[in-house]
């Protein structure tokens, strides 16, 4: 692949999907493309690239974008958030709730190993929320992660991620080589398709986001904004979870760090922010 043609790719998905690819990852371009250039009859990387850059096809240029995210995700990834949601969210928010429903966001849901974790963690133990009900949707920029995570069906190597081997037999039946997540657990989760980089998304208010493993793709300008859109659709007194390696510096100061609980973010309370900067 010539330069031109890595420069088309990378300004294309910073458009698209405000993902950044930086000069070094050639291979991983050309490791993706690959097979979407074989899926489409072409005989090459140069030759799928010239059709997209000729005819501008919505649909072809959608496949781009979606084979070029990193979809990297397991159940239960890095444990502490979910014992954050269990141990200091879930309760704060049964009491706050209480009479209505706690509704929670996961922000790029890959195929779904992160909104199913938290559906199985709810149906273990409905006391968690004071018998609040709560409705989880899933949300990611990949129609092929989409159509995975609403089948619910994982391989034998991704139910070994993570997943303890008890709500393995609980939650899941084999099919072949497949592990299919229950219908029970399957209507637990609305999955829709959003990017996050659509400055007029409207999914109404959530009391917790989780969002995670994402912004790291995203330059500086574009974390700020995707942060303000997450911060708006955030009910006064919910909460955001990030990532475990990420932080929320000089990206948005509408969230606050929680004190000992690494990745739980709370959003700033607006009015007694404005009393504190005027006092
Ligand atoms: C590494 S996965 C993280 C999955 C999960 N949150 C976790 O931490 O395990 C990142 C996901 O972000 C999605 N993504 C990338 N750019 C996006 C965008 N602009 N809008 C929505 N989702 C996006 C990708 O499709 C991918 O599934």
């Amino acid at each position: 692949m010539n330069s031109q043609d890595f420069e088309f790719v990378s300004q294309l998905l910073r458009k698209r999907a405000g993902i950044v690819l930086s000069g070094d990852k050639m291979y991983l371009l050309e490791s993706r493309l690959a097979p979407l250039a074989r899926k489409e009859g072409l005989p090459s990387i140069d030759d799928l690239i010239h059709v997209v850059r000729a005819r501008r096809e919505e649909r072809l240029i959608g496949q781009l974008v979606d084979v070029m995210t990193t979809n990297e995700t397991f159940f239960f990834r890095d444990k502490t958030p979910f014992d954050h949601l269990k141990d200091a969210v879930l309760p704060v928010l049964g009491q706050a709730r209480k009479g209505s429903r706690i509704r929670i966001w996961c922000a790029a849901c890959s195929t779904g190993q992160e909104p199913y974790s938290i559906a199985m963690m709810l149906d273990q133990d409905p006391s968690l929320t004071g018998g609040v009900p709560v409705e989880i949707v899933a949300t990611d920029i990949s129609d092929r992660c989409l159509e995975r995570a609403r089948q619910g069906l994982f391989t034998q190597f991704e139910v070994q991620r993570g997943l303890p081997i008890q709500m393995l037999m609980h939650y899941f039946t084999q099919q072949d080589d497949h592990w299919r997540i229950s219908e029970r657990m399957r209507q637990m989760v609305t999955f829709r398709k959003l990017n996050l980089i659509d400055p007029n998304y409207n999914m109404g208010k959530f009391d917790v986001v989780f969002c995670r493993n994402v912004l790291i793709y995203f330059d500086g300008q574009t974390k700020v904004d995707v942060l303000d859109r997450i911060a708006s659709t955030v009910n006064p007194g919910g909460f955001l979870m990030m990532g475990a390696a990420e932080s929320l510096v000089g990206s948005s100061q509408a969230f606050e760090p929680t004190q000992d609980r690494r990745g739980l973010y709370k959003l700033v309370n607006q009015a007694s922010a404005k009393a504190a900067s005027a006092a």
